[in-house]
């Protein structure tokens, strides 16, 4: 990392520090907004708080920062006082990105930090499967059987980072954690509704074309014929109308007659380039009925899909390591938290290790990242504010499914990484990243984002997951009936530790601390479901301590 790139970061990362040290309370509040914490309950969670059908609504984007003269666009550059953590400890209660963030800040503040992790792992949902490793569920138990190679992982947690969260890709930055482009968006991919078009998969393409050039044939007649209440000069009429036929690719008489941009006839087969035969255009209602434009179509819009994101070169689990090489000496693992309690200066925390009887640490802070729907069942005497806030928070029931299979999205299809999507349980295949050309490949069979597809995911056995998911994608690939194998799968709302795949519920007063014990965890910040998240809720906490040791 350049020193430029240095002081820029750290600069970022405290002006909250100086805020709230220098200007009081609201000024913080202001600035806590702009990073993306006091805010949330005004847009939590964006796709990820929208968890009601089977698909994410689109993410709106977080709303601007409050006007403040412009202060809060240009960061100002102090950090946090180096010393501010001299004689002063904190247990840190969960080794996954929200808390070894913290570590990691707090031990070069000169705090004295302790880990707690249940697990035996560092990374929390952060993880990369690979062959020999196990998938524990609280009724059941998989073993990964896919080959041992480089480029066939899963990652069952986060697997891709968009380009503005800065942060967490400074980290990557910082350790030297190599990334590469994740597909998001690839037009070469299949929308899939079991109701529309004879439930025969579309390429995307075909659908993201004819979409354009039915809309504007549409508003282009209308504009010409002046049809619309809103009256143009002429001059005004004849630039709409040109941009309207370029932008659904007109004819001369504005009428959609299909386009090349739609992909030719036979495109979803390889061997079969008769890139003449232009595809016949779909009409207006039958694009509407299918619903693609619901979110799978236009998924890629939104502030944190887009086209292209990001992920660590080999597996998401390069980033939890690397925080774990510079933390690990701090990590007690397997030991599992069994109370929180104040005391007058600060927190006593008890905790069990495998086979030990129960024991208990204290320290002048805790900073717990305990997932709500495990933290609602920890015994503590927090207040009955923070208390309730936990008993309500919801989580999405999101869990993934990954077989191992012949690469026939590439050798068949000429797809190569990217997302389809269906409107069955599944509702996602994502194709690998990584490995393109290779003969095998890991193949997503399973992201089921909605409330209703993943209780169901959650209700099945392993083998259950794997027969459905089977079946579900062989509407879209006949091949998965004899080539998928090995599947494997994690229901977030059924791991031990977690018991849910991404909070969803407003915030709101988790974020402020109950006496020494501060909150931390993406569930807690305005980037839900996001390791960004997690790292600004990292931050929020260690500024609340350090303002807390400094004024
Ligand atoms: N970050 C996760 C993902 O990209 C979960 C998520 C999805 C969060 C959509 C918000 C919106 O899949």
């Amino acid at each position: 990392m350049s020193v430029a790139d240095k002081t820029d970061q750290i600069s970022r990362r405290s002006f909250l520090e100086a805020l709230g040290v220098s200007a009081g309370s609201s000024m913080m509040l202001r600035a806590s907004a702009a990073m993306g914490l006091a805010a949330a309950s005004t847009s939590c969670g964006g796709g990820g708080g929208s968890d009601a059908n089977a698909s994410p609504a689109p993410q709106t984007p977080p709303p601007p920062p409050p006007d403040d003269g412009g202060s809060l666009a240009s960061p100002i550059p102090s950090d946090w006082p180096s010393n501010a953590g001299a004689n002063k400890s904190v247990i840190i209660l969960g080794a996954g990105i929200a808390g070894m963030t913290c570590a990691f800040e707090m031990l070069k503040l000169g705090y004295t930090c302790t880990i707690l992790e249940a697990s035996n792992r560092a990374g929390g949902r952060n993880r990369t499967i690979r062959a020999g490793d196990q998938i524990e569920e609280v009724d059941s138990n998989q073993i990964c059987n896919f080959d041992a190679d480089d480029n066939l992982y899963f990652n069952p947690g986060p697997a891709r980072i968009p380009h503005h969260h800065e942060f967490i890709l400074g980290y990557c930055r910082e350790f030297g954690v190599a990334l590469e482009v994740f597909t998001n968006d690839n037009k070469a991919a299949l929308l899939h509704s079991t109701s529309a078009f004879g439930g025969q998969p579309q390429i995307a393409r075909s659908m993201v074309a004819d979409t354009r050039g039915r809309i504007s044939e549409l508003l282009a007649n209308a504009v010409n014929q002046n049809q619309l209440d809103q009256q143009f000069s002429d001059g005004d009429k004849t630039n709409i109308i040109a941009m309207l036929r370029q932008y659904g690719d007109l004819d001369s008489q504005l009428n959609y007659t299909g386009s090349s941009r739609a992909g030719f006839e036979g495109q979803e087969n390889t061997g079969n380039p008769d890139r003449e035969s232009m595809l016949s255009p779909k009409q207006l209602i039958a694009i509407v009925n299918s619903n693609f434009w619901q979110s799978q179509q236009e998924f890629s819009q939104s502030i944190d899909q887009q086209g292209t994101l990001l992920q660590p070169v080999g597996g998401m689990d390069n980033i939890a390591k690397a925080f774990e090489a510079r933390v690990g000496s701090t990590i007690t693992y397997e030991a599992v938290v069994t109370q929180i309690r104040k005391t007058t200066n600060g927190v006593n925390v008890f905790y069990q290790e495998a086979g030990a009887a129960e024991t208990s640490m204290s320290a002048d802070y805790c900073i717990c990242t305990i997932p709500a729907p495990v933290l609602v069942n920890i015994p503590n005497d927090f207040s009955s504010a923070h208390q309730s806030a936990i008993q309500g928070f919801q989580y999405s029931q999101s869990g993934k499914m990954a077989f191992q299979s012949r690469r026939f999205w590439e050798q068949d299809h000429n797809i190569y990484g990217g997302i389809s999507w269906t409107d069955q349980d599944i509702t996602q295949i994502w194709y690998p990243n990584n490995g393109f050309g290779q003969d095998e490949g890991i193949i997503v069979g399973a992201y089921t984002f909605g409330t209703t597809a993943g209780s169901n995911f959650a209700s099945q056995s392993p083998e259950q997951r794997i027969s459905s998911g089977t079946s579900q994608g062989s509407q879209l690939h006949p091949e998965y009936a004899n080539e998928v194998n090995r599947g494997i799968s994690v229901s977030w709302p059924k791991v031990p530790f977690q018991l849910g795949a991404w909070g969803i519920s407003d915030p709101g007063i988790l974020v402020n601390a109950d006496g020494n014990i501060y909150f931390a965890g993406e569930h807690l910040s305005i980037l839900q479901g996001w390791q960004e998240g997690a790292v600004l809720s990292a931050y929020h906490a260690v500024n609340g301590i350090v303002i807390n040791d400094t004024t």
